[in-house]
């Protein structure tokens, strides 16, 4: 493996200059840099932050798709694991829907985000592709104009400047592309009033599918990570600090909200990470502003209750790398005009299905008659859920679906 770093105090150049080393900026250097464009990713973390951090795991049959498309798909057909189970606790009894069977019958590929990116990444640096770790995009200035110029500071603090014909944000909701953006561009943000304890433990997954329990006391969901590490959600009073529970509360919470004395014991295992959630989502609009594009978290935050911004950050990838291929290689822009409309049809249906999981999976709070109407509400999709095939179709093609 050939790492090349590039660290500039001076002018640099290159086609396409790509902020962040995530999903969406990974694979759109690897498809830019196969097609032969001169592209360059710049990333403010070094690289051991970006193969260990733990983020998303659970990939949609599309993103497969993409992957295995451009030869990127190795490491998660190895190893990566077929899910098509969703297993709901609720108030009026518990049922499992079988998502893979339904719909369109696709099924998530359970693999951890930070082994897909260290794929991506290890795959673009045994090409030969550009990286500078540990060099944070500042700005990117004249986005208008034929070129723009991303600012950027290294691990020293030494400024630098890339000069580029395109430059792809890619650096999730809070870089530097988004703080680029001319002023008034629409941001559209949603909070949806409900926070979440992530939890990792280092336990073997409690069942064979993804878990998702409403009680009165809250929301608690269980997904599997790996063969011996879970991922659980607990819903969480807005404001209170990741360490305020002892981890006896946590277990015990968990046990209560899942209903183990009804379904079994959980495999608890020590909590090596703790992160708050707080559900929000926002949608830019445009995507495209002159030379500066967005993509992934740059582009969109679907509220996690979905599993969808990973999956949209390599669908996102791929249509920005075949119109900037088309653009630079071809001389021909159409497929750049489109690129923003393309995508925000996908992320609004991505934003309407996370909406709608956020409404199933979560009480109203307040005893107030409104609460008592959209609790009853909910109540009616579960039981819609579990007794309407047409409804369960409906339900399988949104949640695998890209
Ligand atoms: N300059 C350079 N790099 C930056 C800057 C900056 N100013 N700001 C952020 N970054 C880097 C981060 O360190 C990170 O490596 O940009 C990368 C953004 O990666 P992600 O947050 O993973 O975003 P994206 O590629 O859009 O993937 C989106 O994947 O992380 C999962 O589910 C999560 O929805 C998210 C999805």
């Amino acid at each position: 493996m050939t790492e090349r770093q590039t660290s500039p105090t001076v002018l640099e150049t290159a086609d396409v200059v790509i902020l962040g080393a995530g999903p969406a900026g990974l694979t759109l250097g690897n498809l830019l840099h196969a097609a032969g464009v001169d592209c360059v990713v710049l990333e403010r973390a070094d690289r051991t932050h970006v193969q260990t951090r733990a983020r998303a795991g659970f990939l949609a049959a599309n993103t497969v798709r993409v992957l295995d498309r451009h030869g990127l798909a190795e490491g998660l057909r190895r190893h990566g694991r077929p899910h098509g189970v969703c297993e709901f606790r609720t108030e009026d009894g518990s049922f499992r829907l079988d998502y893979g069977a339904l719909g369109r019958r696709e099924q998530h590929t359970v693999y951890p985000q930070q082994d897909l990116v260290t794929d991506l990444l290890t795959h673009y640096l045994d090409a030969g592709g550009r990286i500078a770790f540990e060099t944070e995009a500042q700005s990117v200035q004249e986005a208008a104009g034929p070129r723009p110029t991303v600012t950027v500071r290294d691990a020293e603090g030494r400024p630098g400047r890339w000069s580029a014909r395109y430059a792809a944000g890619c650096d999730g909701r809070h870089g530097a592309a988004r703080r680029s953006l001319p002023a008034g561009t629409r941001r559209y943000h949603r909070d949806h009033g409900v926070s979440w304890l992530g939890l990792l433990a280092e336990a073997p997954p409690s069942m064979d599918a993804v878990g998702y329990a409403m009680h009165p006391a809250g929301f608690a969901g269980h997904m599997a990570r790996t063969a011996d590490i879970t991922r659980y959600y607990l819903q969480y009073e807005r404001g209170t600090p990741a360490d305020a529970w002892p981890e006896e509360r946590i277990r015990a919470e968990l046990d209560l909200r899942m209903r183990t004395a009804e379904h079994g014991p959980l495999h608890h295992g020590r909590i090596v990470q703790r992160t708050v959630i707080d559900l929000e989502s926002d949608v830019i609009e445009p995507l495209r502003h002159g030379s500066l594009l967005l993509a992934g978290d740059a582009a969109s935050l679907p509220a996690p209750a979905a599993a969808k911004g990973a999956n949209l950050a390599v669908l996102e990838a791929e249509l920005l790398a075949e119109a900037l291929i088309e653009d630079l290689a071809h001389g021909d822009s159409r497929a750049l005009d489109r690129y923003s409309a393309r995508c925000l049809a996908h992320i609004w249906r991505a934003q309407d299905f996370a909406h709608w999981m956020i409404q199933f999976l979560h009480s109203p709070a307040g005893p107030d008659g409104e609460s008592f109407f959209h609790e009853s509400m909910r109540r009616s999709r579960v039981e819609s859920l579990r007794t309407s095939r047409t409804h369960q179709d409906w339900f399988a093609e949104n949640y695998v679906g890209i």
